[in-house]
């Protein structure tokens, strides 16, 4: 193997300072702690001469960044999602790809639930409208919304996230309802107290339905206005998932239509530019695709991010390698 200390690698966005100081111990470390998002040609040239990068889930890793990289040796994504890189294209290249899976299960679940209540109770609208100074009389009539407890909650994708936002529903007496490529095994299935049922039924029968699946060509606007047609019109509909699950234009046209109650939602198209129609909506909840960030889960990613680094370029396998039919190897 090469001299450590000549091992070059970069990390393309801020990240935490202790997890830094680590990777300089071993490597030769480029990073971006002004956080500037690198264009794909400024990422290409600080990239050329890595043989690791730690990327972030807006970095798209391209065949021509891979092309431009001809030492790159392991790809370690900074997310549970690997939609922004190319796999097939860096296995090709046996170029080993990781992501962070694990670590943010909770706090993502957490996140889906605040949207759920922000959403469902009105909180950003309320909160506005008390800004802005028109709580002029308590009403008794005002600012209705949706329960909670004892409604059903519609869960699409039962992964590890899918899974922790279905246990939390049991202090709220919820039924839990779920659709997912094939259904969980009985243990799994009772662990979470959730019942499988078809795609449809699930869209028609549940009053909250949360989106949990990874993004790919198979989940490519999953939800589109068929499916949002099925949805009750109380429904209250929740995407942590990743933008592109869903069709926004024919969500915006649900909401701004008022056939559903509401939707909370942390992932869009063409992130961070939305549709314009949602700024206008006061029946949506919209955060910057924050859902994995509490400072304990992105420490923990970042710390992941890093493992998976370091043994790839020590020639062992990563712990959470994406494509384990990429054999580490030295340089
Ligand atoms: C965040 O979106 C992730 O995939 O970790």
């Amino acid at each position: 193997m090469n001299d450590v200390a000549s091992v070059r690698v970069l990390v393309t966005r801020r990240t935490f300072d202790e997890v830094l100081e680590r990777l300089r111990r071993r490597f030769d470390v480029d990073d971006n702690q002004g956080d500037q998002p690198l264009a794909p040609d400024r990422l290409a040239a600080r990239a050329a001469s890595c043989e690791g990068i730690i990327t972030a889930v807006a970095d798209p890793v391209t065949p021509a960044l891979l092309d431009a990289c001809p030492k790159l040796r392991v790809v370690a994504n900074c997310a549970v999602g690997t939609n922004n890189v190319d796999i097939p294209a860096c296995t090709e290249r046996g170029v080993m790809v990781t992501n962070t899976p694990g670590v943010l299960d909770d706090t993502t679940a957490d996140h889906a639930w605040a949207l759920m209540f922000a959403a469902a109770r009105r909180v950003v609208p309320s909160d506005r409208w008390l800004r802005d100074g028109h709580w002029k009389a308590w009403g008794f009539m005002d600012w209705h919304g949706v329960d909670v407890h004892h409604a059903t909650l519609g869960i699409i994708g039962m992964g590890r996230i899918g899974r922790a936002i279905a246990r939390r529903a049991s202090g709220f007496d919820m039924r839990v309802i779920y659709h997912n490529r094939r259904p969980l095994p009985d243990d799994q299935a009772m662990a979470c107290g959730a019942a499988y049922v078809g795609f449809d039924e699930l869209l028609s029968t549940a009053d909250f339905v949360v989106v949990a699946v990874p993004y790919g060509p198979t989940t490519h606007h999953l939800i589109r206005a068929r499916e949002l047609s099925l949805l009750k019109p109380s429904a209250v509909f929740v995407n942590i998932a990743r933008g592109g699950v869903v069709d926004d234009a024919a969500l915006v046209d649900v909401l701004a239509g008022g056939r559903i109650a509401a939707a909370g939602l942390d992932v869009f198209e063409n992130e961070p530019t939305l549709h314009p129609g949602f700024l206008a909506l006061d029946n949506a909840v919209l955060t910057p695709h924050i859902a994995s960030a509490s400072r304990a889960t992105r420490l923990g990613m970042a710390e992941l991010a890093a493992r998976n680094l370091v043994a790839a370029l020590e020639g062992v396998r990563p712990p959470s390698l994406v494509n384990p039919e990429v054999v580490p190897r030295t340089a």
